[in-house]
C-alpha cells in the first residue's frame, strides 16, 4: 500500500513517516526539500522523496495531477491551508485513493461553550487561519459523506516535541519564560492566568494518523481532535514547570491591556491568539473510534522538549 505524505519532514512527519515505514507502507514524501526531519531515522532511507513546491505547482494547476501521478492509495495532507487548495487536490484524487487524511487544527473552534469541546459542537472560528481550516474541514467531510472522497480530518493542538520551542506558560514562544521559572524569578501572566492552552506531542499526532488509517470505516467522513488528555491553565502550567525546575512559582498577574505592553509585540500577538482561543478539547471520540491513546500529558510533552533545549544550551538553567 502506497502512502503519499505532503509535507512529511515537519513536526508530525518526523514521527509519522517512520511509523508508516515500520507498519509496512511504501512511503513517498513531498516537500520543497528545504529541511530535514527533526530526528534522523533509518526509515527515511526507504522513503521516496519528491521535491514539489505546492504553492507554485498549484498556481500552475499541476499540484493535484502530480500527486495523482504518484499513484497513491492513501494521501496524507499535512500542509493544506485554504479551501481552494483542498478543492484542487480533491478534484485530482476523486475516485483515485482509498483515503485522504487532512491535518487541521483545534482552531477550527472559536470561543468555547461547554468544555471539553467535542467535535460535534458548531464551529465559530475567528482569524483567517481557523476560518480557512474550518472551511476545509466542512468541505472534506461533506464530500466524504456524499461518497465523493474518503476523507478524514485530524485536528492537533499546539504541537510539541524535541527540536523546537514549545508554547510557553505565558502563551508565546520566548524561551526566556522557562529560564525565569528555572531561576525562581517572577513571571507575569495575563489576566488571572486561567485561560487555557492545549498541547500535544508530535508523536501522539502521528499515532492518531496511524489510528485513522487502521480504523478506516470509523474515520471516513469524520473529524477528530488530536490533543493531550487535558488542557492546562497558564497559571497551572507555570506552577508545574517551576515545580519541575525545583523552584517556587513566583507569579504576578496583570489585566491584558497592561500585560501586553510588558512583552514584545510579536509575543503579545502570539499570546492573544492563544488565549482568545483558550482551547480545551475532548479526545473521547478519537479514543473510542480510532483507539487513540496519547502517550504524553501536556506537561510530559513540554518537559521533553524543554529538556532537549536545555541539553543543547538553548535554555540556560
Ligand atoms: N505547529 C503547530 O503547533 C500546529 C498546531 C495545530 C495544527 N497544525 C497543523 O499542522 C500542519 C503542519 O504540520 P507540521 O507542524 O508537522 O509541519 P511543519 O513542521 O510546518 O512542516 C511543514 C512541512 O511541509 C513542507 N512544506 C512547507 N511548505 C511547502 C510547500 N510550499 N511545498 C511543499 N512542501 C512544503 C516542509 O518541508 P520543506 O520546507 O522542505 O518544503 C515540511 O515537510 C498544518 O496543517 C498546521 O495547520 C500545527
Amino acid at each position: 500500500m502506497h502512502v503519499v505524505i505532503i509535507g512529511g519532514s515537519g513536526h508530525v512527519g518526523t514521527y509519522l513517516v517512520p511509523r508508516l515505514v515500520e507498519a509496512g507502507f511504501d512511503v513517498t514524501a513531498i516537500s520543497r526539500g528545504e529541511r530535514e526531519p527533526y530526528r534522523p531515522h533509518a526509515a527515511w532511507q526507504s522513503v521516496r522523496q519528491v521535491a514539489i513546491d505546492r504553492e507554485k505547482a498549484e498556481g500552475a494547476g499541476e499540484f493535484g495531477p502530480r500527486v495523482r501521478a504518484l499513484e497513491p492509495d492513501i494521501v496524507i495532507d499535512m500542509i493544506c491551508f485554504t479551501l481552494a487548495s483542498a478543492q484542487h487536490l480533491v478534484e485530482s484524487l476523486r475516485g483515485q485513493v482509498q483515503h485522504l487524511l487532512h491535518c487541521g487544527t483545534i482552531w477550527i473552534h472559536g470561543p468555547s461553550v461547554e468544555v471539553p469541546t467535542t467535535e460535534m459542537q458548531p464551529r465559530r472560528p475567528f482569524g483567517d487561519y481557523g476560518i480557512q481550516k474550518a472551511a476545509i474541514e466542512a468541505y472534506l467531510l461533506d464530500e466524504a459523506r456524499r461518497g465523493n472522497i474518503p476523507a478524514t480530518a485530524l485536528h492537533p493542538g499546539h504541537i510539541v516535541g524535541p527540536g523546537w520551542a514549545p508554547l510557553n506558560p505565558a502563551g508565546h514562544f520566548n524561551l526566556r519564560v522557562f529560564e525565569q521559572l528555572a531561576r525562581g524569578e517572577e513571571i507575569t501572566l495575563p489576566n488571572l492566568g486561567m485561560e487555557t492552552v492545549h498541547h500535544v506531542h508530535a508523536d501522539d499526532v502521528a499515532g492518531a494518523f496511524m489510528g485513522a488509517i487502521a480504523h478506516w470505516s470509523s474515520a471516513v467522513g469524520e473529524a477528530f481532535h488530536t490533543v493531550s488528555p487535558a488542557a492546562l491553565t497558564l497559571r497551572g502550567y507555570a506552577e508545574a514547570m517551576a515545580d519541575w525546575f525545583g523552584q517556587p512559582a513566583r507569579l504576578r498577574f496583570l489585566p491584558w491591556d497592561e500585560w501586553k505592553g510588558t512583552v514584545a509585540p510579536d509575543e503579545a500577538q502570539a499570546t492573544w491568539d492563544h488565549i482568545a482561543h483558550s482551547p480545551n478539547c475532548s479526545i473521547d471520540k478519537a479514543r473510542r473510534l480510532l483507539g487513540y491513546e496519547p502517550r504524553y500529558t501536556s506537561l510530559q510533552a513540554v518537559q521533553e522538549a524543554v529538556s532537549w533545549l536545555i541539553d543543547r544550551g538553548q535554555i540556560a538553567v
